[in-house]
């Protein structure tokens, strides 16, 4: 349809050259966002189509409803159930398409002249997609986690804006999450960018490995297998189960009775600094280089000579810190954790959830109070399982740290991707900070509720279909994209970590 919009004209068949099939015709009234069509050939949920309009710009829309309009009715159905009617049925295909937009110097722009009824609707060629979604990035600084769904076309996401804005990677259990927040990591692994892992399941070790598996659609995908060894070092507070790490441990001597409180899991510390302070102060007059068990030793005779009930707290406090070991003479350096251009994973299994959120708190709180000095390098933090650091509901230590980066982290090169198979259960201002998310199938209807508060231009056709996405599927909102799109994500190159585990072998 070119030359100027005349009131009068019925749209004819658009020039083949510049879009894909012809799949349908607009019908019925058409508003400036959304339109009805007929199609003359199946098409899938979620298909980008491109419509011109009355200035002969080519629009690229979405499918967002499809529906199967047909003669046989119910009394049809019952008959034919007693073999009294015949099941020969004509049927037509409806739909709805909502209006994504074009591309002029850079920006997306959405008409604001509803299309023409009796237009014709194409598929759309993947430059189109690829233009209007804004799916092409600096190779230089591009993480490639899959392709647009149905399509060739890479999606990649920014890496720099990432660690500025944050990022959340939200499914039910068994969805795939880890898998993708995997390949999210090989990506940070090939671009020598620096990161930490919270793994509390230790599942993060295997991406040292290679794959086993055959790829999938090697040359759709164009994945390579590959390996980091020497890219990641895995610390853990429990290197008896956790044999590839390295001891995760606090120096007993950079504490102060407060954070020594913290690392006993006391909530609320008022009533206990000051005995603590008068026993690590003992302690200090005897041997500089004092031990927790020296502090449960004074901690007994304290409680005695004084009768003071604290000091009787303490003692047994102290005596459940020194087992897990997390002190030390000399603790694990900051250094070491944080290291320019490589991967470190904080293998937290098998440690205790409260020791876990001390671990985590305390680790986090140094990062974040360094970065701000700019004494270690910028940084992208992974938290897996978050709603057990940052519960909507309910109390962790932790919470406090979190929020805080959440909020500022940006500002000082501190980023973070929040992973949760509980989406309701994360604390909301931690959420809300987030600028991508990554969702895989949810099911919960209280999870999918808490999605749809807080992703922006989701349609009610993306809300349901997030609900049958399958494994290996995911909806990537923000990102820099246009719009939300769905991705098929790429194989691994290294080892996923989280299998499932068969009950009976198979
Ligand atoms: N993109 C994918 N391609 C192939 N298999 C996948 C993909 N995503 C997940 N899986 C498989 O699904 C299972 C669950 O994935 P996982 O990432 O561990 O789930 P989650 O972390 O959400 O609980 C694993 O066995 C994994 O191999
Ligand atoms: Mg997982």
């Amino acid at each position: 349809m070119s030359g100027p919009p005349s009131t009068a004209s019925s749209p004819s068949s658009m020039d083949r050259s510049t879009a894909g099939d012809e799949v349908g015709r607009i019908y019925g009234d058409v508003g400036v966002g959304e339109f009805k069509l007929a199609l003359t050939r199946p098409l899938e949920r979620g298909e980008y189509l491109t419509v011109k309009d009355d200035r002969g710009k080519r629009v690229l829309c979405q499918l967002t409803q499809l529906e199967r309009k047909s003669d046989f009715g119910a009394e049809r159905a019952r008959d034919a159930v007693a073999g009294l009617a015949s099941t020969e049925v004509t049927d037509t295909l409806y739909g709805r398409a909502h209006v994504i937009g074009y591309r002029e110097s850079g920006v997306v722009e959405v008409p604001q002249i509803p299309f023409r009824p009796a237009s014709p609707v194409f598929t759309a060629d993947e430059h189109l997609i690829g233009e209007v979604l804004g799916l092409h990035k600096s190779d230089k600084t591009a993480a490639y986690i899959g392709l647009l769904r149905g399509h060739s076309l890479r999606v990649e996401l920014d890496i720099n804006s990432l660690v500025q804005r944050h990022l959340s990677v939200l499914a039910k259990t068994g969805a795939g999450k880890s898998y993708l927040v995997g390949v999210l990591l090989e990506e940070f692994l090939r671009h020598n960018v620096t990161c930490v892992i919270v793994d509390p399941h230790g599942e993060y070790g295997s991406l040292r490995y290679r794959t086993d598996r055959t790829p999938k659609d090697p040359e759709r995908f164009g994945v390579e297998p590959a390996a980091f060894r020497d890219k990641i070092t895995e610390f853990s507070p429990d290197t008896t189960l956790n044999k590839e790490a390295k001891p995760l441990t606090f120096s007993l001597k950079n504490l102060d009775p407060r954070e020594l409180l913290t690392f006993m899991g006391f909530t609320s510390v008022r009533s206990y600094v000051a005995p603590l302070k008068n026993l690590m102060e003992l302690a200090a007059q005897a041997n500089p280089d004092f031990s927790l068990k020296d502090l449960v030793r004074l901690a007994h005779a304290q409680s005695e000579s004084e009768g003071n009930v604290a000091y009787e707290a303490l003692a047994e406090r102290l005596e459940y810190l020194d087992e897990t070991k997390l002190l030390a003479p000399v603790g694990t350096s900051l250094h070491e954790i944080v290291v320019g251009g490589k991967m470190t994973i904080l293998n937290l299994r098998g440690v205790a959830p409260d020791i876990q959120e001390i671990v985590v708190t305390r680790v986090l709180s140094s990062f974040f109070e360094q970065r701000k000095r700019n004494k270690i390098p910028p940084l992208f933090l992974v938290v897996e399982e978050a709603h057990n650091y940052c519960p909507q509901q309910g109390q962790a230590i932790s919470s406090r740290i979190l929020k805080t980066i959440a909020s500022e982290g940006r500002k000082f090169g501190l980023g973070m991707c929040i992973v949760s198979q509980r989406p309701a259960r994360v604390d909301k201002n931690v959420l809300s900070q987030c600028a991508t998310q990554l969702i895989l199938q949810v099911t919960n209807p209280l999870d999918v509720k808490a999605i749809a508060q807080s992703v922006e231009g989701l349609t009610e056709g993306m809300t349901e279909m997030i609900q049958s996405l399958p494994i290996g599927t995911c909806l990537v909102s923000g990102g820099g994209f246009h719009s939300p799109l769905f991705c098929e994500v790429r194989p691994r190159s290294t080892r996923h970590g989280g299998e499932s585990v068969n009950v009976i072998p198979v």
